[in-house]
Order: structure tokens, then C-alpha cells, then sequence
């Protein structure tokens, strides 16, 4: 892309009643969010702006992990078009985060399209150590079509990008000179699509920006 590239977001907030508690995340919340995706994107062209926000009270999509709530949910609420992205957010337990759907299944599955992250995983939630907002930076760099730093293990094709070092398995923590491969280079495990804490997660590399610009272009017209 020449320039920026605006995306719009969705917000759907999953909650069991009110309050912070029960799901139900601020405006301020969802604002912080935004800004820190503005923040985790500015080596990209993507920019993020709220175009609107709903909130549902459903103690079943609340827990949903996947499946038929998650199916019913998304058919519910989706909105707009493969290039905006549906940010959903719930309290999905089993330790889960969030996951996120791929560019290349809009086309199949275009009411299923967008992200799903733990509610007190946003800015200020009590996720710690993962509640700076990078659970959702994560996802979104699954959702422009990037895969973990860990993909494919110590092999020469890991994660579909040169310069990110490979890596045997996800890091945790934030472990200083971690080196699972004998591959040239240390972990990335500051990377955003490895599993380090947020603290230390603080960049896309230049072959990321590249891969999901060509994936963007081809699969979300953007
Ligand atoms: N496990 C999740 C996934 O693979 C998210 C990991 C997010 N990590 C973080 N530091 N917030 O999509
Ligand atoms: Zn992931
Ligand atoms: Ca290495």
C-alpha cells in the first residue's frame, strides 16, 4: 500500500450483565484498545478507527470457546465487509486469550470473519501479565494473515517470513537470550505473534509488514 489504510472495527462487547465484572469492559477500555493497536501498527500502513460499538448480554456466547456459540454470535453481530474488522470480546476461560480468523477463509466463511480476545485482556482488564492490549494486536496480525513466530518449529519455511528468527516452540515470560534453534539468530520473543508477555512484546519485523500487506491485498481488498 501507498500510505495508510483506515479499518474500521466493530466492537461487540459479549457480557453477562453490569459492570466491569460481568464483562461489560468502558468506552475508555475500548478506546485504549483502539489507540493501542494505533500504537502496535505505526511500522504498518494499517490504522484502526472505532465505527461503532453494541453490547449483548448472553451467558452463552459470554463462555463461548468456539462452535455453535461461536457460529451463532458472530452470524448475529457481524457487520460490514472483509476489509473491517469484528472485534469481539468475552470471557472465553480454559485460559484461552483470544484466536482470530485468517484472510483466506472470508471467502468461504464470511459471516465467521474477525477476532475474539478475553475481555480483561484490554488495557487496564486484570489479565495480567497480558493486559496491555497486545492479546488484541496479536489477533489482528492472525486477522491481516501472519502466523506465530513458533510456526513450523527450527524448519527453513517456519512462519511464511525471512526475518523472524525461527523458533522450536512458544516463549514465555520474557526470557532473556532464548535461542531454541540453531538457525541463525536469538528467539523473537519480542515479537507480537509469539506468546512472551505483553510487556515485552514490541514489534512487527519489515517481512511481517510485507506478508500482510500481500495477504490483505489479495484476500480483504484493502
Ligand atoms: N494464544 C493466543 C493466540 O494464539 C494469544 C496469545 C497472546 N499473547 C499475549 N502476550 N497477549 O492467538
Ligand atoms: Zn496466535
Ligand atoms: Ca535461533
Amino acid at each position: 500500500a501507498n500510505g495508510s489504510v483506515n479499518i474500521k472495527v466493530y466492537f461487540h462487547v459479549i457480557n453477562k450483565g453490569t459492570g466491569v465484572s460481568n464483562g461489560n469492559i468502558t468506552d475508555a477500555q475500548i478506546a485504549q484498545q483502539i489507540s493501542v493497536l494505533n500504537q502496535a501498527y505505526a511500522n504498518t500502513p494499517y490504522r484502526f478507527t472505532l465505527a461503532g460499538t453494541d453490547r449483548t448480554t448472553n451467558s452463552t456466547w459470554y463462555t463461548s470457546t468456539g462452535g455453535s456459540s461461536e457460529t451463532a454470535m458472530k452470524k448475529a453481530l457481524r457487520k460490514g465487509t472483509a476489509a473491517d474488522l469484528n472485534f469481539y470480546t468475552n470471557n472465553m476461560g480454559g485460559g484461552l486469550l483470544g484466536w482470530a480468523t485468517f484472510p483466506s477463509s472470508y471467502k468461504s466463511q464470511p459471516t465467521q470473519d474477525g477476532v475474539v480476545v478475553l475481555y480483561s485482556s484490554l488495557p487496564g482488564g486484570t489479565a495480567a501479565p497480558f493486559n496491555l492490549g497486545h492479546t488484541a494486536t496479536h489477533e489482528v496480525g492472525h486477522w491481516l494473515g501472519l502466523y506465530h513466530t513458533f510456526q513450523g518449529g527450527c524448519s527453513s519455511t517456519g512462519d511464511s517470513v525471512s526475518d523472524t528468527p525461527a523458533e522450536s516452540t512458544p516463549a514465555s515470560g520474557c526470557p532473556k537470550g532464548r535461542d531454541t534453534c540453531s538457525t541463525a539468530g536469538l528467539d523473537p520473543i519480542e515479537n507480537y505473534m509469539d506468546y512472551s508477555d505483553d510487556a515485552c512484546m514490541t514489534k512487527f519485523t519489515a517481512g511481517q509488514v510485507a506478508r500482510m500487506e500481500s495477504m490483505v491485498i489479495t484476500y480483504r481488498g484493502l
